[in-house]
């Protein structure tokens, strides 16, 4: 005799079965399971319950999505049944923590919460208006970059939704790409607000990567990675398409934000220096803070990859990676060129050629990769003052910007 309290595994060998629930099948549709050895199937009324019940009943354990049907009475998750890729165990429960570099970051992530109408753009408005408050090529600066960076971060947020998420199989990894999601929604929202609050002219700005070549250049070059990734019929667990995984992640995480977004930040930042357009630098100052955790929590997904499956790491893949990192500084010092052709506020494109094989050779040792440029020195070394932001008072005087929404919430 059953009983609504018995445990599955009871209940199945009653059957003389391995317990288990059919992939694509809600614990709520039990007719098989209520049903005692010898007596007929119920048949089901739902039609798509019946299509999925007759599907094949694939018993090797698949990559989890965290979609699976619920296998009631499983075994629990240890930590060492955690895999940041091609994990087969349930990715619905996020303890026990198994990558506490990874929760740590997204509670860094949440404790810098901004928004960005919290900043003023007061003085950008008058300055932007007014007719000598500006040079044409520091007017020029602004509109690149703002055309760049406000159709690259959506394409980021597309990347993370859209490709990455669905091969990254660990829960507190998901964790933060669902916080890195909406912080891409945030940069997008705040370039918009510098759009609209400066009255530029939106359809220019946000067409930038249609129409002029320097804009598109970046996110044509990314573009071919994000695409194979997001194909439904892609998933991993061959070398071949785990490097796949990796060479993309390479590619968003340390080219894509790590070193594409770098000549456009210290632009901007190099003008809030100098006082000029400060609510922008500081909109791209709060942005700068958080793409440089994303890089880091990108580079430790790789890493943690890398020794999970240190057959993907082979001397091939790292040189076609070094090919990769100093192709890419190539095109971002080219982006430099195109947008500052003559030198402003004290840059010229050849401090940014530098700059870049700076943080090059930083990027790839922080991969496990040899420094590509010897002698390079940071011609910018307030940019790394402006990273560590949890120490510096923000150097536009106009408040502290560690500022943090996510402390506790006081009851009383
Ligand atoms: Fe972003
Ligand atoms: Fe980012």
């Amino acid at each position: 005799m059953l009983n609504w309290d018995d445990p599955l595994e009871n209940l199945a060998k009653k059957n003389g079965q391995a317990p288990h629930v059919r992939p694509g099948m809600g614990i709520q549709d039990n007719d098989d399971l209520m049903q005692t050895a010898g007596e007929a199937p119920t048949v089901n009324p739902d039609p798509m319950a019946a299509a999925v019940s007759v599907s094949p009943i694939d018993e090797t354990p698949q990559i989890a999505s965290g979609l699976e049907a619920i296998e009631m009475g499983a075994k629990r998750i240890q930590v060492d049944d955690k895999k940041i890729i091609n994990c087969r165990a349930d990715l619905n429960q996020l303890v026990p923590f198994k990558y506490d570099w990874a929760w740590q970051k997204y509670l860094d992530g949440c404790a810098n919460h901004w928004m960005p109408q919290e900043i003023n753009m007061t003085a950008d408005i008058a300055l932007w208006k007014s007719k000598d408050g500006l040079t044409e090529d520091e007017r020029t600066i602004i509109k690149r970059n703002l055309g760049f960076f406000s159709t690259a971060d959506s394409l980021v947020a597309n990347n993370l939704v859209l490709a990455v998420y669905r091969h990254i199989t660990n829960p507190e990894c998901r964790q933060y790409l669902l916080r890195q999601a909406f912080e891409e929604a945030v940069h997008t929202h705040a370039y918009q607000y510098v759009i609209e609050s400066l009255a530029m002219d939106e359809g220019e700005i946000f067409n930038m990567y249609r129409e002029v070549p320097a804009v598109a250049k970046k996110a044509e070059w990314a573009l071919p990675f994000t695409q194979y990734l997001s194909d439904p019929n892609f998933h991993t667990g061959t070398p071949e398409n785990d490097q796949k995984l990796l060479r993309e992640l390479i590619a968003f995480y340390v080219v894509f934000e790590g070193i594409f977004f770098y000549v456009g930040f210290t632009q901007v930042l190099s003008m809030g220096r100098r006082n000029k357009m400060t609510g922008t630098a500081e909109q791209f100052q709060y942005i700068l803070r958080d793409e440089s955790m994303h890089m880091n929590f990108g580079i430790d997904v790789i890493n943690q990859i890398k020794l999970e499956n240190p057959h993907l790491w082979s001397d091939s893949f790292k040189q076609e990676m070094i090919t990769m990192i100093k192709e890419a500084v190539d095109i971002e010092t080219q982006y430099a060129r195109d947008t500052m052709p003559r030198g402003i506020l004290g840059l010229n494109a050849s401090m940014f050629e530098e700059y870049l094989q700076f943080i090059a050779n930083r990027r790839l040792s922080q991969i496990g990769l040899p420094e590509q440029y010897s002698g390079v020195n940071n011609p910018f070394p307030w940019m790394s003052e402006v990273l560590d932001l949890k120490k510096e008072k923000n150097f536009f005087e106009t408040r502290v910007t560690e500022y943090q929404t996510g402390g506790a919430l006081n009851w009383e």
